[in-house]
């Protein structure tokens, strides 16, 4: 099928590479000039595991452009996958997504086309790209009217396993109130839905992996649905480390209580591990952004606000631990280990290292990190906060009273803690996402603690 993708950030690149893989002709469009030069020379502008490899394997059928004109015209489905970052409000601004739909509309042609919402977009907004493109169908110089339909697919891919979640999903969610829409996007997810397609070596399909479940709805239902599960996920996150909090009370162990909790079929076993909690671009904006559209309701989410609340408190409990070692922190030396939001990215959106690099630093602290793939980037977006960046985990323990693991990246976990202990001034870490081996530390000579 023809395809284009408005957006090339993670969600629209993912997408058209994985429909290009799938053997859909696919025009990625951006309107960021150096995006659409650097794809076109097979550079990716974002870290994503395998992203490169697939990238080449589909290169025969995508195209990359900044040009409506040579995207949209004979696309029988066009996504559109912008940025809506959030405002002051907690609500997402909707400037890119207008600016597309309008775009798309003065440039579709009579064929029957589905236009379809990927960007995470608050509950309604498939009635209102449907006005914008047809008031800007209305404008056409051709004088032809489009035959459309809006849908609303959903994206539930993680940044770090973004291929692995749109080759493999575990559902295929479409709102859509035409028929005609749900027939054309059946049609294109076909591969995947079935599990046809020959998987790529360096991402094998999963054993488990059957044929995909798709849920069609309609429009208002699959914009919910994306909100609602990021706000499962997140409560789900919150609730452990609430527990933990407790458990570090009564002297229980919160990994082992997930896990025993996790084992109940009902509850399962994921987005159990406590922590520093969650950052990223999507938890914190899109809980932001439900409690923002339930406000224009009149209504309160109070369980979801309360998960943003005990998320802001594991940031403070890192503070809280440090003081209770180090008692004294104006002056000290304290070292990050990992400033992305998660381990497999480079991205720093909401990354819990920036928060807490920021409050120890306002507390007198000279804050040392390292991370092996966000680095370059920490320092072009927050270079001016005045963090020591380091080549290594060892360079940044040298001469440090206190280490705090913030991103689990697999690289630290198999340190030479013997060096790491004798580098330090305080032999001290503080595991902020229960990623080390307490007993290896505690043999190599380093008091060990985790936040919970
Ligand atoms: C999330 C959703 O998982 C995905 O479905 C949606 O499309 C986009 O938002 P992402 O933000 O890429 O994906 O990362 P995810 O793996 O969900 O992790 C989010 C944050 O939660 C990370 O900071 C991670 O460290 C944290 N986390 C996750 C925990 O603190 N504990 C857990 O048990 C799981």
């Amino acid at each position: 099928m023809r395809v284009a993708i408005i957006g090339t950030g993670y969600v629209g690149l993912t997408t058209g590479v994985c429909l290009g893989f799938l053997g859909h002709s696919v025009s990625c469009l951006d309107t960021d000039e150096s995006k659409v030069k650097a794809l076109r020379a097979g550079r990716i502008p974002i870290f994503e595991p395998n992203l490169e490899e697939l990238l080449e394997e589909a290169t025969p059928n995508l195209n990359f452009t900044g040009n409506y004109a040579e995207a949209i015209p004979g696309a029988e489905v066009v996504f559109i996958a912008v940025g809506t970052p959030p405002t002051p409000s907690g609500a997402p601004n909707l400037e890119y997504l207008s600016q597309a739909a309008r775009c798309v509309g003065q440039h579709m042609n009579s064929e029957f086309t589905v236009v379809v919402n990927k960007s995470t977009v608050p509950i309604g907004s498939g009635n209102w790209v449907e006005s914008l493109l047809r008031d800007a169908g209305e404008h056409r110089t051709d004088g032809s009217t489009p035959d459309f339909a809006v849908a609303s697919n959903p994206e539930f891919l993680r940044e770090g396993t973004a291929l692995h979640d749109s080759l493999y999903p575990d559902r295929i969610v479409i709102g859509a109130d035409e028929p005609r829409a749900l027939e054309v996007l059946y049609t294109l997810y076909r591969p995947i839905l079935d599990q046809t397609f020959t998987a790529p070596t360096y991402l094998p399909r999963p054993e488990t992996a059957m044929a995909v479940p798709l849920l069609s709805t309609d429009l208002a239902s699959a914009e919910l649905i994306k909100y609602a599960a990021n706000a499962f996920l997140a409560l789900k996150i919150s609730f452990i480390n609430e527990i933990g909090l407790l458990a570090e009370r009564v002297g229980a162990n919160i990994a082992e209580v997930g896990r025993g909790i996790g084992l109940d079929s009902r509850i399962g076993p994921r987005f159990l591990s406590a922590g520093i909690g969650w950052g990223g671009s999507c938890f914190g904006k899109d809980t932001a952004a439900l409690i923002a559209t339930a406000g224009e309701y009149g209504l309160h989410l109070p369980i979801v606000e309360a998960a943003r609340k005990v998320n802001t408190r594991q940031r403070d409990r890192v503070v809280e631990k440090l003081l209770q070692e180090l008692k004294i922190l104006k002056g000290r030396t304290i070292g990050l280990l990992g400033l992305a939001f998660k381990p497999n990215t480079d991205d720093l959106r909401e990354a819990p290292a920036i928060e807490i690099a920021q409050k120890l630093i306002d507390r007198g602290v000279r804050v040392k990190a390292h991370d092996p793939i966000a680095q370059d980037r920490f320092d072009r977006e927050h270079g001016a906060m005045g963090v020591h960046l380091c080549n290594s985990a060892c360079e940044v323990a040298e001469g440090c009273d206190a280490l705090v693991l913030v991103t689990e990246w697999n690289d630290y976990r198999d340190l030479e803690w013997e060096l790491v202990a004798k580098k330090m001034r305080n032999p001290f870490v503080l595991d902020g996402r229960h990623a080390l081996d307490r007993e290896k530390l505690t043999r190599a000579g380093l008091r060990y603690m985790t936040i919970s």
